[in-house]
Parts: C-alpha cells; structure tokens; sequence
C-alpha cells in the first residue's frame, strides 16, 4: 500500500469567447469552443497525499481547516474520471487546498482548483505507470473539464482553447489546449477583477448552462461563437485592440444576455456592474484609451488594459472604478503561464 504526494499551483482564466451551453450527449462536453486568457495571480495551490487502500475515503483541508461540503464534488469528480483512471475509485485522499484570493470574493475557485486536483491526480498515474509525460497536459485537461469545463483551459499559458473548431487545429471537444499564437500586447494583458459583489451568485453555472437547452436563441448563440473564434483568432494574431475590444465586449454582453432570455430568466449583473461599464465607455470615449471589459457568470468586472497602460489604468481604478466595488475591493492579475508543479 504505497502512499504518492503531489503539489500543483493552477491558475484562474477568464474567456474572452464564452463557453455557455453543454452539447446533448456525453460529459461536460461544450455546445461552442471558446478561447481564455490565463490569469497569474489568482491561483489555487493544492496538494495531493493519495494511499492506496481498498476503499474510497476523501479529506479536504481548506487553508488548514476541515471543508466537508467539498467532499461530495470531489467523489462525484472521482466518478467521472475513474473511466480513465480506474485506480482513483479507491483510496485514501488528504486534499489541502488553497486560494490566493480571498473566498468571499466572488471569485469562481472551480477553475483554478479542478485543474489543480487533476494535475496531482496525473502526477500520481505517471508515478503508477498508467500516464507517459507525452499525454500529460492534455489528459490533466480532460480531467480537469470533467470537473468544470472551463477547468480544461487553465493547465495551459498564456491562451487556452477549448472545443472543435476547424480554425484551431489540434482542438478538441475533450480536453483544452495552450494557444500562444499571440501579438505580444496580448503575452501580458491586464485583468483587473473588480469585485463588485463578493456573495454567492443566485444561478450557478451548472444550472446556467442546462437552461440554453430550451433557449430559442441557443442555436443562434452557438454559430454566433462560432464565428467568433475565427474572428478572435485573427485579432489575437494582429493585435488590433479596437477589435478585439468589440469582439470581447460584445461576447460579455450575449452570456449575459443569454441568461435574460432564459426561461426561468436570471440576471447576474449588480447596479454596479452597469456603472462600471459606462464608466469605462465613458473613459474609452473622452481619452482614446484601449481600454475593455468582459464579464463571467457573475457581478464582478474583468477591466481588460494592455501593460504598457498599467499606471494610468491603475489611477483611474482608484479615482473611477474603486467606488462601485464592494468595500473598494479589486484583484490586479495578468495573463499567465499556466500550471505549475510546486
Ligand atoms: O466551467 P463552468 O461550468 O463554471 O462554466 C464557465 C462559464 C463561463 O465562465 C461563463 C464562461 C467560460 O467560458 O469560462
């Protein structure tokens, strides 16, 4: 009965073409492709002591402290990969997790923490002879969106793509892959999160995305991102920022909008939300700047900049933007490498 232990720190990442909607058939498989930049600082760190034994038995530690309400994820997420790996059916596992940002924050952990736990989870099939380091990446990927499907793309830097298209080869319905066929503006965006609401959100997305099933603009939706991802990927190659600032705002606006004309219809914005974004117009409009924003499935801003704009970004964020946030809070991150094992 031998005892494996593996750390990973696994990064948050935002989309700029949304994934919203599952396809019919098969687990946690996307509706579109979608394409994210991967963040640097939001970042869960987790390690795995994984004992074999006869039977299944899960503890997570939370900063330290016992979280038995993530037990039922984790067994549910054992389930779904135990068709790849069979050995993860039984054993003991001690999971210790944590956050960089804050738990309250409104920040989606599910991301950042299902690609962690399938990284160490791949760590130890290599270690059991059932993984070669050539399918690493993309079998922790696949893990990773069984657990949470936009989980896939935070294993890789700086982009991560996820879904069939046709203009992305090498993708796949199953797992993500890196994308780095950038301008160098995009190598280190910016991404400001402002935290305009910290609570817990009212839909989750689990239940966001079973709602397009019977959405009358769901096909719509999915020929519209499409289409998108062949747009984003020229944008990304040019670097031309007024498109890429229409293109990214204009897919925060449809999931948004996607979830009004739901039936039952929901709204994840806050008054604030809307402030933060006419502000940002506001500003765009006055001074030029290329400055954007994009939305996930919550209230919280993703403020979008380029680097080279960091300071001025940074004061209008404290003489702008700061107010609409929920005790002035904001996190500053950028685009990242991707995982790294620790
Ligand atoms: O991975 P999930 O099921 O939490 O869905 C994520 C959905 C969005 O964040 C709204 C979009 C995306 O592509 O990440």
């Amino acid at each position: 009965m031998s005892t494996f232990i593996s750390s990973w720190k696994s990064p948050s990442n935002i989309a700029l073409v949304k994934y919203w909607g599952k396809k019919p058939t098969g687990i946690q498989l996307p509706a579109n492709a979608s394409i994210s930049f991967t963040l640097s600082n939001c970042t869960t760190t987790t390690k795995l002591t994984y004992t074999e034994q006869e039977t299944l038995a899960i503890k997570v530690l939370l900063d330290g402290d016992e979280e038995p309400s993530f037990v039922h994820k984790i067994e549910q997420f054992i389930t779904r990969i135990a068709p790849i790996f069979p050995f993860v059916k039984t054993g003991r596992y001690l999971i210790e997790t944590s956050n960089s940002f804050p738990h309250s924050s409104g920040i989606a952990s599910s991301a950042s923490g299902m690609s962690a736990l399938a990284l160490c989870i791949c760590d130890i099939a290599v270690e059991k002879g059932e993984l070669t380091e050539n399918n690493f990446n993309r079998t922790a990927s696949e893990l990773a969106r069984l657990g949470s499907g936009s989980a896939s793309r935070s294993v890789f830097g700086p982009m991560g793509e996820w879904g069939k298209h046709n203009d992305y080869a090498g993708s796949s319905d199953d797992y993500a892959i890196g994308y780095d066929d950038i301008h160098p503006v995009f190598k280190d965006y910016c991404d400001t999160i402002l935290l305009v609401h910290k609570g817990q959100k009212t839909v989750s997305s689990t239940v966001g995305h079973g709602l397009l099933d019977n959405n009358p603009y769901a096909e719509a939706r999915f020929a519209q991102a499409g289409k998108n991802m062949t747009k984003m990927k020229a944008i990304l190659k040019s670097g031309d920022l007024d498109a890429f600032i229409e293109l990214v705002e204009s897919e925060a606006l449809t999931l948004h909008s996607l979830m009004m004309s739901s039936n039952p219809y929901f709204i994840l914005m806050k008054p604030e939300t809307l402030q933060v974004i006419e502000a940002i117009w506001k500003k765009r409009a006055e001074d030029g700047v290329k400055w954007s924003f994009t939305l996930d499935a919550g209230a919280n801003v993703h403020f979008l900049y380029p680097q080279a704009d960091k300071d001025s970004a940074a004061r209008f964020i404290e003489s702008e933007l700061k107010q609409y946030c929920e005790n002035g809070a904001y996190i500053y991150d950028e685009v990242g490498m991707g995982a790294e094992r620790v």
